[in-house]
């Protein structure tokens, strides 16, 4: 009988093993779509290209941008003495939390005075919306199927982030390609017709990836149906201050279903707002209704993070500590917000502008200024923006999506011209 060692030899000597046949049956997965289409971008040699696919600001020379208030809390928090590399609390740095609070529930927030707020800082938005979903899973004592109702379309990566937990998406209607606008209707009826205590993920400002957003009217509507329905709202936030260039403005859905006491939570991103993309800045807040309901959610989000990601990374939420609670940093951020904002919104006109008095290009292009924030669904079909990468060496994605960021005033007139001959089948 061969011996133990003998076995073992023979084990590791098995060719199938060792030329990693383990995972023949892995099956190749295709490439992330916005991922590929830089990557594509990257290594295409024509002048001209322009990359619109990537939802990242870019300033008017088509660079990333290093926000200046960012700069300088860099280095006011590099040149601190007492900086150092230590491990943050497992729900992260409380002086970043408790201002991220603040800053998307509102100074004044009775729901942070009464102490109904559990916070956790988070992976960026994505892993604030990835904690959520597992708390729910865990928590939130679904009847009868786990679903999440998200507007169709979404951001793309919501769909895999709640599959990967165990919970099913299911859209609701949110678009509509006749008005390139809000299916107003079509959400209050899926929010009508879906089981009490569904989950409802909204986007409250500068959805992705349509720039379309409900009036406050309509949010008052749509919250009027939650509120009788017993709904839960999931909202995630990743561009406030981004669509409208003000930070309160488009807080206002979520403060307002606050004051409406829906039951709740908010997912928060410091990626666009802050141009920290890269740093994984975010905070996860669940609002109970009670302080001691709050401090129970906290410590079991301090027990799922703890498994997740052990502690968050520090660096850049030093950087918006210091910038939420510091006066004169925080309105400089300000400032900085509206000139990426405003930058955009001037970029909409001029697009609007050249596609109807300059190329006089068929259609209705109204909808270009009236979304709002990174994103356009230009109402291209997917032929058109095949075209528009295939001939024109404009990068955007199938649906017709664009970010807006990526265009500047040296390339809007191009990118206009190749619209218009998307559209009349001349590209
Ligand atoms: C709607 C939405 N949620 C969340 C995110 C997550 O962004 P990040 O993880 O970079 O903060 C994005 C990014 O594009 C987004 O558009």
């Amino acid at each position: 009988m061969a011996s133990r060692l003998q076995q073992i030899q023979k084990h590791i000597s098995d060719p199938a093993i060792m030329s990693g046949e383990f995972w023949q049956d892995v099956p190749l997965a295709p490439p992330d779509s916005i991922f590929k289409l830089t990557a594509a971008y990257n290594t295409d040699s024509y002048p001209k290209k322009v990359n619109l696919g990537v939802g990242a600001y870019r300033d008017n020379d088509g660079k990333p941008w290093v926000l200046p208030v960012v700069k300088k809390a860099t280095e006011k928090l590099l040149s601190d003495p007492l900086y150092n590399h230590e491990y943050l609390p497992i729900t992260g740095l409380p002086e970043f939390t408790s201002a991220a609070a603040k800053l998307i529930l509102g100074p004044d927030s009775s729901a942070i005075a009464d102490g109904r707020v559990a916070s956790a800082q988070t992976i960026s938005g994505t892993g604030a919306c990835h904690l959520a979903a597992l708390f729910l899973i865990k928590f939130y004592g679904f009847n009868g199927p786990k679903h999440v109702f998200l507007s169709n379309p979404t951001w793309v990566n919501h769909h895999a982030l709640f599959k990967n937990v165990g919970i099913t998406p299911v859209e609701y209607p949110y678009y509509d390609p006749h008005t390139f606008g809000l299916d107003l209707q079509g959400f209050k009826t899926a929010l009508e017709n879906a089981p009490p205590r569904s989950v409802i993920l909204m986007h409250p400002c500068a959805h992705n990836p349509t720039g379309v957003d409900p009036t406050r009217e309509q949010w008052k509507e749509l919250a009027e149906v939650i509120i009788a329905k017993h709904h839960y709202a999931f909202f995630d936030c990743a561009y406030q201050g981004f669509a409208s260039g003000d930070l309160d403005n488009d807080a206002w859905a979520v403060r307002y279903f606050v004051e409406k006491k829906v039951p709740m939570l908010v997912c928060q991103s410091f990626a666009k707002n802050a141009g920290l993309y890269g740093e994984r800045v975010g905070a996860l807040h669940i609002i109970s209704p009670g302080q001691d309901t709050a401090h129970r959610v906290k410590s079991q989000l301090s027990v799922l993070q703890r498994s997740e990601i052990s502690t968050p990374p520090m660096h850049g939420a030093k950087l918006m500590a210091l910038i939420l609670n510091d006066k004169e940093l925080f309105e400089e951020w300000k400032r900085d917000i509206k000139t990426m904002a405003h930058r955009i919104i001037s970029m909409r006109e001029e697009l609007y502008r050249l596609l109807t008095e300059g190329f006089e290009t068929p259609g209705s292009w109204d909808h270009i200024t009236r979304q709002i924030g990174m994103f356009s669904f230009t109402g291209l079909n997917a032929a058109q923006s095949q075209a528009m990468n295939d001939k024109a060496h404009v990068y955007m994605t199938t649906n017709g999506r664009i970010s807006m960021a990526g265009l500047n005033t040296s390339n809007v007139r191009y990118v206009a011209e190749s619209v218009d001959k998307a559209v009349r089948g001349t590209l």
